[in-house]
């Protein structure tokens, strides 16, 4: 594995030189967990952040085999068919569904097309359930604290469901979309409970403009003003960051933290 800068327990914060490097130890602890279990269940995401580690399982892809996996995706929007360029379905199948030997049938994304998104919404919580619950849960973090598509205020226990979404989200989004589009203001995302339930979760964040949701997700208080503060209450939470993310850190209160949980 990449030696990381620094490291603290609980979440377990690994911090490394470059976004590359981080990436590249996300993918290493993806692949230990698939030969560790290959009939694993793993929750992907999906935005600019976890591109790298896609790459990087690609460019390895064949051993360990997808084969006997099931992933299910965190979020859609609205109203995207799956062959619009900026849905995520299309991205998923681009970075790397049709890179490695998964059969699409094991492959789960919220459907944001479907005529009755409650009903939408349970099915998928049922087909979470029904494959045993996500083993690895990959997670980026929004500007705003976000993650899936959790909006701030968003509830603890909250499960799949229609969301709206916040002006400052759809404009970081905005470029996916082709030039003049107006992206949606929904999106079907796994709730934060749905998120906690998983057993194993890591969230790779990288570049500055992280650094800040990363220090209120991290050293905040457990509050609904930050959707990623709620993982401070999961036991198995590792965080993969670059320096640049890393920069509001105070390692010393996170190790003191680490110890009062070790000791609790
Ligand atoms: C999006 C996704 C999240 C993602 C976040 C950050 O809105 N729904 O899953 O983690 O925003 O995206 P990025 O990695 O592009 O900064």
């Amino acid at each position: 594995m990449t030696p990381a800068l620094h490291e603290v327990n609980r979440p377990i914060v690994r911090v490394f030189q470059t976004a590359e490097m981080a990436s590249n130890a996300v993918a290493d602890l993806i692949e230990q967990r698939m030969l560790a279990r290959p009939a694993i269940t793993l929750g992907l995401a999906t935005g600019a952040t976890p591109r790298l580690v896609y790459r990087k399982l690609v460019e390895r892809a064949g051993a360990p085999s997808w084969r006997h996996l099931r992933c299910f995706n965190l979020d859609e929007y609205v109203g995207l068919a799956a062959h619009h360029p900026a849905s995520f379905a299309h991205y998923m199948r681009e970075l790397l569904f049709d890179h490695v030997d998964i059969a699409t049938a094991r492959t789960h994304i919220p459907d944001g097309m479907a005529p009755d998104l409650d009903a939408a919404a349970e099915t998928y919580e049922q087909l979470i359930a029904e494959s045993g619950g996500i083993d690895l849960q990959l997670l980026g973090i929004g500007r705003n604290g976000h993650i899936g598509f959790n909006e701030p205020g968003s509830s603890h226990d909250s499960r799949t469901r229609e969301v709206q979404l916040a002006l400052s989200t759809i404009d970081a989004n905005r470029p996916d979309f082709p030039e003049g589009e107006e992206p949606p203001a929904t999106a079907l995302t796994m709730g934060i409970g749905t998120i906690l339930d998983a057993r194993e979760i890591v969230l790779l964040a990288t570049g500055s403009a992280k650094a800040e949701a990363l220090a209120a997700m991290l050293e905040g208080p457990i509050s609904l003003d930050c959707p990623a503060s709620a993982l401070q209450r999961h036991g198995a939470v590792t965080v993969f960051c670059d320096k640049a993310a890393a920069a509001n850190l105070n390692f010393e209160q996170l190790d003191m933290r680490g110890s009062a949980h070790a000791a609790a």
